[in-house]
């Protein structure tokens, strides 16, 4: 509580300029008529949104079924496709419309239309339905940012085939886990991806990961070439052009119930296995327009960029789909902010006039270190509206973003939300909202959140909590993949009185304002990524070297939180007063930091690896991780140690090897 309680502690305010007050999608008067509206008939005000923003083929008659809650269903009879509502229904009246302006590494930029992006789109569905996919058949995409990511989602969308995007970073064994969970048909890659002028393979992980074995359902990997790597080509393997040449660029699009997959994203949990969180088609497509719309407040001239990689939500939600289904233009970024230099940021919305930006609290504070100034050397007059997504921003980082990149004219955004909920929960409305550096402030209108404790009961103002999502909304994960029970049990706890369980702890202050905390499970956020503790307690204890694991988080200048590792070697503990055993013990611990990077992926490598003789536990074994968090971060400790058998412990548990 300590941390929240100085954050609460911030009370400047920023309220919207009247300038883009007068401008607003939505100004204080239709937020209230809004959050009014969804208060006295919720399940008309979704149904009056999602007849106004998309369109169906089929009419829905019924809004939301809740005769097998928590398996909720929206919309369930009304028939719809993705791909239609994000392309084909801009162009008529804005074919040529740019949709996508796509930078690459080496600042090459590729511009496309809606018009173009259709035939490729519709070009690429062809090819897949010549592969013999079906409505329903899952495809894993392991792409880096490109054109060609979207397309492939998109084409899957098309034609009802569940995709689920594996981050390019995550390792072979990730991608193995992915694809035997997913029994997925199809893999689409690259040969490799660039970054900060550097080619770095991507297909020789697919390889190893078929090699694994358990990806018997493969039948076709498309390879997208785009380095000039040597890449070793199998009999299952095609070449993406090889793939699309000779197939029609027009594709009916396939319509499907709102409640179909239109993904499996695999996301870290408390558990040891990544979970596959389903989302819908219908409910997910809505909650994504509509953020785009009052988020965002996206018009017709705008020029919006997010930053995330297609391969988290948020780039699912607001590159992929979202403003593409609000007919809107897009930057795509393929490299990384330092490359050339830490300016390519800045100098990317000067050149492409960027005016909504969207980037995470992990970036801005890295830029900060490597250039405060940076942004003054540029012209970023373009930027009317700032966003943050994936972590708690501190207002220090806050105040910087307002004033140096937003030069005080730019209400930020800081949305939280989480794969699970598909679009931004708690927001605020740029044009109704009055700002607190830290805070995101209010729910999303419709949203109904509450911070209780842990038998469910509403807290007061001012009083800490874990956050709760009272009612369910359209665009909620559905269900995990081949895991009902754990969907179940995992956000709907009987303790919480049928209501979504984040896994967030939070607390609102006396005007109402929502304060996250942080995760309350054993779930890290580092640098806006989601990692369980368990998975990288299991990825550890899957070396041969290892024979028990700990693993807790850090706070982390720049990353937010960084990965602390606790190991028991099976071997004895080298002698660290000693050179020879000091040198031994660094071996060690590199190896078992490359041993992460290569299970689960280098976001997931531990920034500290302590070697020790015993893990502490309590009388009935559990590993006491409060005890190792306050060791991690050199606290006092005020944990119960009387139940330690070998108090000497915590002397080495403290030992730092440099
Ligand atoms: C955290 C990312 C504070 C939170 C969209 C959540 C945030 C987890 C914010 C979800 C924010 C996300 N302020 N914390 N604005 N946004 N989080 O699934 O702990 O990758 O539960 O989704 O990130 O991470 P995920």
């Amino acid at each position: 509580m300590s941390s929240i309680n100085s954050l609460i502690l911030e009370k400047r305010l920023f309220e919207p300029s009247e300038k883009f007050k007068n401008q607003a999608n939505i100004n204080a008067q239709t937020y209230a008529a809004l959050c009014e509206e969804a208060r006295d008939d919720y399940e008309g005000y979704w149904s009056r949104l999602a007849k106004i923003f998309l369109e169906w083929k089929k009419p829905f008659s019924q809004t939301l079924d809740k005769s097998n809650a928590p398996f909720y269903k929206w919309f369930a009879d009304g028939e719809i496709n993705a791909s239609y509502n994000c392309i084909d229904r801009h162009i008529d009246q804005n074919g040529d419309k740019t949709a996508i302006i796509f930078e690459s590494d080496d600042g090459k930029v590729t511009s496309i239309s809606y018009r173009t992006l259709l035939s490729k789109v519709s070009q690429f569905a062809n090819s897949l339905k010549s592969a013999g996919l079906k409505t329903g058949d899952r495809v894993i995409i392991y792409l880096p940012m490109s054109i060609e990511a979207v397309v492939a989602m998109q084409a899957c969308a098309r034609l009802g085939l569940i995709h689920s995007v594996v981050f390019g970073g995550f390792s072979a064994k990730s991608l193995q886990e992915r694809i035997h969970d997913a029994t997925a048909k199809m893999i689409i890659t690259s040969d490799g991806q660039m970054r900060g002028g550097k080619a770095l393979p991507l297909k020789p992980a697919v390889d190893e990961a078929l090699k694994l074995g358990g990806c018997e359902s493969v039948s076709k990997v498309v390879v997208y070439k785009r380095t000039s790597l040597q890449t070793e080509m199998n009999s299952i393997d095609v070449w993406w052009d090889d793939f699309i040449e000779g197939q029609s660029d027009t594709c009916e699009p396939v319509w499907v119930n709102s409640e179909h997959p239109l993904f499996l994203l695999y996301t870290s949990g408390s558990t040891g296995t990544p979970k596959g969180v389903q989302h819908s088609t219908g409910g997910y497509l809505l909650q994504v327009a509509l953020s785009m719309l009052w988020t965002f407040d996206i018009k017709d001239s705008d020029i919006f960029w997010c930053t995330a990689d297609v391969g988290w939500i948020t780039g699912h939600s607001y590159v992929a789909y979202g403003p593409l289904a609000v007919g809107a233009t897009q930057v795509i970024f393929e490299g990384i902010p330092t490359y050339p230099d830490a300016g390519r940021f800045w100098d990317m919305i000067e050149r492409h006039q960027v005016s909504i930006f969207y980037t995470a609290p992990t970036a801005i504070r890295s830029l900060i270190k490597l250039g405060a100034d940076l942004p003054n050397k540029y012209d970023l007059s373009s930027l009317r509206l700032l966003g943050s997504v994936g972590e708690p921003i501190n207002p220090e980082a806050w105040m910087w973003f307002y004033e140096t990149v937003g030069k005080c004219l730019c209400p930020i955004v800081d949305t939280w939300w989480q794969t699970e909920t598909g679009a931004h929960m708690l927001t605020p409305i740029p044009g109704a909202t009055s700002l607190k550096p830290g805070s995101c402030c209010k729910a999303f209108p419709g949203i109904q959140l509450a911070i209780v404790d842990e038998a469910g009961n509403q807290l007061k103002n001012g009083e800490g909590g874990v956050l709760v999502i009272q009612k369910p909304w359209p665009s909620m994960i559905r269900t995990i993949w081949n895991n009902p029970q754990r969907y179940q049990s995992g956000y709907f706890p009987p303790d919480y009185q049928g209501a979504y369980l984040a896994g967030d702890g939070a607390v609102k202050d006396e005007d109402g304002y929502f304060w996250i905390m942080g995760r309350i499970d054993d779930v890290l956020n580092v640098s806006g990524h989601r990692l369980g503790t368990m998975e990288i307690e299991s990825a550890l204890v899957a070396n041969k070297l290892v024979a028990e694991a700990a693993v807790v988080g850090k706070p982390h200048e720049i990353k937010g939180e960084s990965v602390v590792a606790f190991v028991v070697l099976k071997q004895a503990l080298p002698d660290l007063s000693d050179a020879i055993g000091n040198e031994t013990a660094k071996k060690v611990i590199n190896e078992l930091r490359d041993w992460v990077g290569k299970e689960i992926g280098p976001i997931a490598k531990p920034d500290e690896i302590r070697l020790c003789e015993n893990l502490p536990k309590t009388r009935s074994g559990k590993i006491m991780r409060r005890l190792l968090r306050s060791i991690a971060r050199g606290e006092e400790i005020t944990a119960d140690i009387s139940t330690l058998d070998n108090p000497h412990i915590i002397q080495q548990l403290s030992q730092v090897i440099k």
